[in-house]
């Protein structure tokens, strides 16, 4: 069974069509990499699975569980859309780290909030922060930020706060770590120190959606890659078909002019 399917997705802003009947599934242990121009709907489509969106049609389905069926409309309360999005950990493009807090606050903050709603919360309260701050720990040391724990956002390099915002997304536990161009807004250095941990986490067999321009990142890291052009998945298959034996026109001429400005 896929970890997630997406199926015949829609999404419209007023009349403009922004997603037209997407489909794909992931298989759990897989890494995915979205590909497509500027505006082809990568990033609308995150959101919907992350319930920042609410598509027009379509259904998302994780381990067998329907979280949106457009043919039932039903309007989820806040608390209930709190716990779809538990399945998706999101990683952004600008980090969005909150400045007032360490690392290790970050990392701990949504583990904490959510901690509260326990019903034994206030008599095992000092258990359970110890619990979250070893838990937080280790991710920071799995992103290699040892010594950078009580570090807040503007005393680290983007890379850094991409790692803390990544050891973030992976706090909750989420069945599908969501990574919108998590490069994009770093320098060529601190893109490779990002990448390595992204590629070390799909080694470990971690379950991914990577929104991604790193052609080679994604043909050598990815499993699965689709190929999305103005709100459609016009290509998608195992990477060295897409790459190597493109079939789509509009896939052939993304990567040609890509291949020519990079
Ligand atoms: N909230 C919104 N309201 C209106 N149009 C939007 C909104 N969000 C995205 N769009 C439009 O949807 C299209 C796809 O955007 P986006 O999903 O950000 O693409 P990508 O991430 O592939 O660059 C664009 O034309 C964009 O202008
Ligand atoms: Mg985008």
């Amino acid at each position: 069974m896929p970890i997630l399917e997406v199926q015949h997705i829609n999404k419209s802003f007023g009349q403009t069509q922004v997603l037209n009947d997407i489909s794909f599934s992931l298989e759990r242990g897989e890494a995915m990499a979205i590909i497509g121009s500027s505006g082809s709907g990568k990033t609308t489509l995150l959101r919907c699975l992350n319930f920042l969106e609410t598509p027009n049609s379509g259904k998302i389905i994780v381990n067998e569980e329907t979280l949106f069926d457009g043919s039932r409309p039903t309007q989820p309360s806040d608390a209930e859309i709190r716990k779809k999005r538990l399945h998706f950990g999101m990683v952004f493009q600008s980090f969005h780290l909150f400045p007032q807090y360490t690392a290790l606050e970050n990392v701990m903050l949504a583990s904490l909030l959510l901690a509260k709603e326990r019903p034994d919360y206030k008599q095992n309260k000092r258990v359970i922060h110890e619990e979250i701050e070893h838990h937080a720990i280790a991710l920071l040391e799995q992103m290699s930020l040892n010594g950078r724990m009580t570090h807040y956002p503007h005393q680290l390099s983007g890379g850094q706060q991409q790692r803390v915002a990544i050891a973030r997304a992976l706090a909750l536990k989420p069945d599908i770590l969501c990574f919108d161009e998590p490069t994009s807004a770093l320098d060529p250095e601190l893109t490779d120190e990002v990448l390595r941990v992204i590629r070390g986490l799909a080694d470990k067999h971690t379950t991914m959606i990577i929104v991604t321009h790193e052609m080679a990142f994604a043909r050598d890291v990815a499993d699965h890659v689709v190929f999305m052009d103005d709100g459609v998945v016009v290509e998608e298959g195992r990477p060295q078909d897409v790459f190597e034996n493109t079939q789509n026109e509009r896939t052939k001429a993304f990567l040609h002019r890509f291949s020519q400005n990079s």
